[in-house]
């Protein structure tokens, strides 16, 4: 009998967790669950005889790999995949999937809250600023990037973005302003909210010199990932400006470094855009789903490796 371990560290809504068991049992497989594992070691330990792990932000490195002789497929129950060693496991044979889309509105509902939470003075009761009428700029108009541009559209937001994947008619349709740079993007928006995912090209490109071109009181908001942000110019930017705010789902690394900008600052304790119970049935029933129709009838649709 297949086993397909269920790694979260961040564990699914119990509600989640419930239907993922019954659907990968139903199918004939044995389901196991590792959910806030203490430490790698038990993830290793946990993968020695499974033939499918999924997974949220969990790290599948070759050293777990190695240690998972039978894997076959490693399903990550979201979007960003920067957590698998894909050429480790391409060299294992082991097909690594995502589920795109199934978390996205989650992520953007906690984008939009960090706006008007930060743009409201941390909800502190002293008179703050409104989102209608401001341009929002998104950064990668993937499916994160489409719920937030609908959203923002509700509060009266002027919305751009860049992408350079996505068609201008397309975004037109859409009722989205095209911008043909990045560069035209930071210059123009007061908020930018960002959807890149994290990968060669992308870590540390949100820099000094992006940021500091925003116009006044700007807002960057990050429910990406840390590694694409230059921290350093990010430092440098709150050091230089008054009016810079950073709202981030991602801890940056630097973040003792600006205690002195707490105002301008907030970071959620523990990354949480995904964090919801529809979110969780969404991305953990497709990955079971996937998981199934991969052992049942060979099938690899949304395979990244
Ligand atoms: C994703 O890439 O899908 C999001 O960043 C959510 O990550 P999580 O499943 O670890 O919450």
């Amino acid at each position: 009998m297949k086993k397909v371990l269920v790694a979260t560290d961040k564990p699914f809504a119990k509600v989640a967790s419930d239907q993922i068991r019954t659907l990968i049992t139903e199918a004939g497989f044995e389901c196991l669950f590792l959910e806030k594992y203490p430490d790698q070691q038990a993830l290793m330990n946990a993968v020695t005889d499974v033939d499918a792990i999924i997974i949220r932000s969990d790290i599948i490195d070759k050293a777990v790999m190695d240690q998972a002789g039978k894997l076959s497929i490693v399903v990550r129950a979201g979007a960003g995949y920067d957590n698998v060693d894909l050429s480790a496991a391409t060299e294992k044979g082991v097909v690594v999937m995502n589920t795109p889309g199934q978390n996205s509105n989650a992520v953007a509902e906690l984008a939009l809250g960090m706006m008007v939470y930060q743009a409201r003075n941390h909800f502190n009761g002293s008179s703050g600023t409104e989102l209608f009428g401001k341009k929002l700029g998104i950064h990668a108009y993937g499916n994160v990037g489409k719920h937030v541009a609908r959203i923002a559209k509700g509060f009266g937001m002027k919305v751009y973005a860049f992408d350079p994947f996505v068609s201008k008619e397309a975004m037109e349709d859409d009722g989205i302003i095209s911008m043909e740079t990045v560069e035209a993007l930071y210059a123009g928006c007061q908020y930018v909210s960002l959807h890149i995912p994290a990968n060669e090209k992308t870590k540390k490109s949100i820099n000094f010199d992006l940021l500091s071109s925003m116009p006044a009181n700007a807002m960057l908001i990050n429910t990406a990932r840390k590694e694409v942000i230059c921290e350093e110019g990010l430092q440098r930017v709150f050091e230089t400006r008054k009016d810079f705010n950073y709202v981030s789902d991602v801890a940056p690394d630097c973040k003792a470094a600006l205690e002195p900008f707490n105002d301008r600052l907030f970071v959620t304790p523990k990354k949480m855009g995904a964090q919801t119970a529809e979110a969780n049935i969404n991305a953990g029933i497709a990955a079971a789903n996937q998981i199934i129709a991969f052992f049942k009838n060979n099938v690899t649709t949304f395979k990244v490796n």
